[in-house]
């Protein structure tokens, strides 16, 4: 009986694995667990055994049953979620080994405004559709200062544009917050450039932005060189040289000792042993008094840092337009999990 038992389910099994619509699951159902069933007729002869047999078969005969229903239900399970069309999403399945990671520039950004966040710095963001106002005037770029033209701009037909820069995030902060301040505003940018290796129209930059009062290029200093401390795990080298942004007075370009030559000169630093990083210097006391600062008890620092420049350099991008371009294959090269 043992035996007879084991055959059948091993056949509903093959029934029920075979069926592949609704009619044909409900007729295996019928077959096996029916009142007619192979396995009842073996339950009827039951009376006719030993106790101790009646055990044993009783309780093989429940089992296969509840195996051979649940099956049942499970292909029906099946059927229904194929017919129904509906998007049945299976958690339990394993992944695809290729799980996707974060974009170079995304980590970069996120390691900066970590460092930031514990100084102190609090996240902004603005938009990428920015008003004229934002952009340039509120940051002391009059409407024919020649400054205009190292931003060569998209502007749209609604009278806004996009973005050059993130340094609009500063007036939308000081407006915003007043004194002190103390912010971080990572984001996309855009310029009308010429495609090339190194030029995009389409960059990442992050800003940061100290107000307080007798804040000093010693500040800004120190700043700079504990977020690249963290970034490159070594303390480096800086210097600074004049810069002219018409939003800081004075203003600087930052440039880091050639970290792949150590400042012996190479192809990356072109020779000089100095790479530039980031441009920066003291917040003009025009932005602060056009923000509503009174720029006789408060001074600040900003700073522009090139995120895409920055990924390029961490993950030894030859080419900027690999950031943007979504090719799977080229990001993987930067070995991000
Ligand atoms: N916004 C400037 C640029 O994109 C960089 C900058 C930021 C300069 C902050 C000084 C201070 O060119």
């Amino acid at each position: 009986m043992i035996e007879k038992l084991n055959k059948i389910r091993e056949k509903a099994k093959i029934e029920i694995t075979e069926s592949n619509d609704e009619q044909s699951v409900l007729k295996v159902k019928s077959t096996y667990l029916g009142k007619e069933s192979e396995i009842s007729e073996v339950m009827k002869q039951l009376k006719d055994l030993s106790i101790d047999e009646k055990k044993i078969i009783g309780k093989l005969s429940n089992e296969i049953k509840n195996e051979i229903s649940d099956l049942i239900k499970e292909k029906l399970d099946v059927i229904e979620a194929k017919s129904s069309k509906k998007v049945s999403f299976d958690h339990t399945l394993p992944v695809d080994k290729d799980t996707g990671s974060l974009h170079p520039v995304t980590v970069v950004a996120e390691e900066v405004v970590s460092i930031l966040k514990k100084m102190g710095f609090i996240i902004v963001t603005g938009p990428e559709m920015e008003n004229e106002y934002y952009n340039f005037e509120g940051l002391n770029v009059a409407k024919n200062h020649p400054a205009r033209d190292m931003q060569d701009t998209y502007w749209l037909e609604n009278g806004k544009l996009l973005r050059t820069h993130t340094s609009p995030c500063q007036v939308r902060a000081m407006e915003k917050y007043g004194a002190p301040l103390r912010i971080v505003a990572p984001g996309r940018c855009f310029r009308n450039e010429d495609l090339d290796a190194s030029h995009e129209n389409t960059f990442f930059q992050l800003e940061g932005m100290v107000i307080d009062k007798e804040v000093s290029i010693n500040n800004l200093i120190y700043v700079m060189k504990n977020i690249l401390k963290d970034i490159y795990n070594k303390d480096v080298e800086v210097r600074l040289r004049p810069g002219f942004f018409p939003f800081v007075e004075p203003g600087f370009e930052l440039d880091i000792k050639c970290l792949i030559c150590d400042g012996k000169g190479c192809p990356t630093c072109k020779g000089s042993g100095w790479v530039e990083l980031c441009p920066c210097g003291m917040v003009h006391p025009k932005v602060l008094e056009y923000s509503g600062i009174d720029p006789n008890v408060y001074s600040g620092f900003a700073f522009g840092i090139g995120l895409t420049r920055m990924a390029m350099f961490k993950y030894n991008i030859a080419d900027i337009r690999v950031l943007n371009s979504g090719n799977i294959n080229s990001l993987k090269q930067t070995g991000i999990e």
